[in-house]
C-alpha cells in the first residue's frame, strides 16, 4: 500500500500541473479528495491492512491529504490572482445585445393586411417607379389635367417610353389596380401596400414620401353596400368596436361615385375635441365604385363587372390609432420614439 500511496501522490501533482481553470481544479479535487474519491477509498482499505501497519499508513494518508488540500488551496488563489492580472473587472456591466423590432409603420401595415386577408383579400405589391400611363392615364387622369397638379413630382431622367410616357415615382397605390386587372380576371379581392411620393413640403402632417394601402374588389355584382360593409368591418377591427363610420361625397377621377370615409373621433367618441378639430369625425380614407374607364384600361369587357376601391394612408392610420401628433417622428429614426411600439 505504501508504494500505491506514492504513485497516487505523483499522479496528483502531475494533474495539478496541468490545471488552468477553476473548473479543472474542481475536477481534480473531487477525483482525489471528494466523497468516494481516491483517498476516501484508501482510508476504507485500512481496515483490511495488518494491524501493526495501520498507524503508519494512516499517518501517511493523513499527511498526503493535507499536502493535497494545501496544493489545491494555493492553486485556487493563483488562479484568482491570474484573473486579476489579465485585467478582467468583474464589476463591469455585461454587454447588452439589443434585439431589433419592426418599425411601427411595418407593424401597422401588417395589422391592416391581416384584417383584409381575413376578409378574403390577397396582398400584392406594385412598383414604386411607375410611368405616366399607370399613374395617370389608365386611371382616367389626363396628364395635362389640373387634378394632376398635386401629383407632379419626382420625374426620372430616363428616356420616355413611347407608349407609357415618362417615368416617375408613383403618387398613389391606385396604380396597382390596372396592373393587377391586366393580369387576372374577376372575381378578385386585392390589397396592396407601398410607398408613394408627392411634391409636399414636410410639416407635422405632410411628407414627400409616405405609405398607402390600396384595396379593391371586382366581380359581377359588387355594390356600394359591399364597400361600406368591408370598410366598416375593417375600421371596427383596426380601431375598436364602438366607432361609427360615415361616407361623404367626394371626387376621384377613377371612381364614380367617390367618397371620403370618416370614423367617429376615437379620442372624444364624436363629441368634438382638439384632435378632430371639434368636428367629432376623423377622415381615414378615399374610396368609391371603380370607374368604367379603369375597366377599359384593364381590357375588361364593357358593363360586365363592377367593383369598389379604396386607398388609405398608413401614417395617418397609425397616428390616429396611437395618438401620434407629428408624421416626421416616423422617419427620424429616434429610438426613444420607435422603442415605444
Ligand atoms: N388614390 C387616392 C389617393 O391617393 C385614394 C383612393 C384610392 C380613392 C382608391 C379612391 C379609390 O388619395
Amino acid at each position: 500500500m505504501e508504494t500505491e500511496i506514492k504513485e497516487i501522490e505523483k499522479g496528483f501533482f502531475v494533474e495539478m500541473g496541468e490545471v488552468k481553470s477553476p473548473v479543472e481544479l474542481e475536477r481534480v479535487r473531487v477525483k482525489y479528495l471528494g466523497r468516494k474519491g481516491i483517498l476516501d477509498k484508501l482510508f476504507s482499505q485500512l481496515s483490511r491492512v495488518e494491524i501493526t501497519q495501520r498507524p503508519l499508513l494512516g499517518k501517511m494518508l493523513n499527511e498526503l491529504k493535507e499536502r493535497m488540500a494545501k496544493e489545491i488551496k494555493e492553486k485556487e488563489s493563483a488562479l484568482a490572482a491570474g484573473r486579476k492580472t489579465v485585467g478582467v473587472d468583474l464589476t463591469l456591466p455585461g454587454i447588452y445585445f439589443e434585439i431589433g423590432r419592426k418599425h411601427i409603420l411595418t407593424q401597422t401595415i401588417e395589422d391592416i393586411l391581416v384584417i383584409f386577408e381575413n376578409l378574403g383579400f390577397v396582398a400584392v405589391e406594385g412598383p414604386e417607379i411607375e410611368n405616366e400611363y399607370y399613374n395617370f392615364t389608365a386611371l382616367n387622369i389626363p396628364p395635362e389635367h389640373p387634378a394632376t397638379e398635386a401629383f407632379h413630382t419626382f420625374y426620372l431622367e430616363l428616356p420616355r417610353d413611347s407608349a407609357f410616357g415618362r417615368y416617375l415615382l408613383r403618387s398613389q397605390t391606385s396604380t396597382v389596380q390596372v396592373r393587377v386587372m391586366e393580369k387576372i380576371k374577376p372575381p378578385l379581392r386585392i390589397v396592396s401596400p407601398g410607398r408613394v411620393y408627392r411634391p409636399d413640403a414636410v410639416d407635422a402632417s405632410h411628407s414627400f414620401m409616405f405609405h398607402q394601402i390600396e384595396g379593391f374588389a371586382v366581380d359581377e355584382k359588387i355594390r356600394f353596400s359591399d364597400l361600406k360593409g368591408v370598410l366598416f368591418s375593417f375600421a371596427q377591427r383596426f380601431f375598436n368596436k364602438e366607432i361609427k363610420m360615415r361616407f361623404r361625397p367626394h371626387f376621384f377621377p377613377f371612381t364614380e361615385p367617390s367618397v371620403e370615409a370618416d370614423i367617429s373621433c376615437i379620442i372624444c367618441k364624436g363629441k368634438g375635441c382638439r384632435v378632430c378639430g371639434r368636428k367629432g369625425w376623423l377622415e381615414i380614407l378615399g374610396a368609391g365604385m371603380i370607374h368604367p374607364w379603369v375597366f377599359r384600361s384593364a381590357g375588361y369587357p364593357r358593363y360586365k363587372y363592377t367593383g369598389f376601391a379604396f386607398g388609405m394612408g398608413v401614417e395617418r392610420m397609425t397616428m390616429l390609432k396611437y395618438g401620434i401628433e407629428d408624421i416626421r417622428l416616423f422617419f427620424e429614426n429616434d429610438l426613444r420614439f420607435l422603442r415605444q411600439f
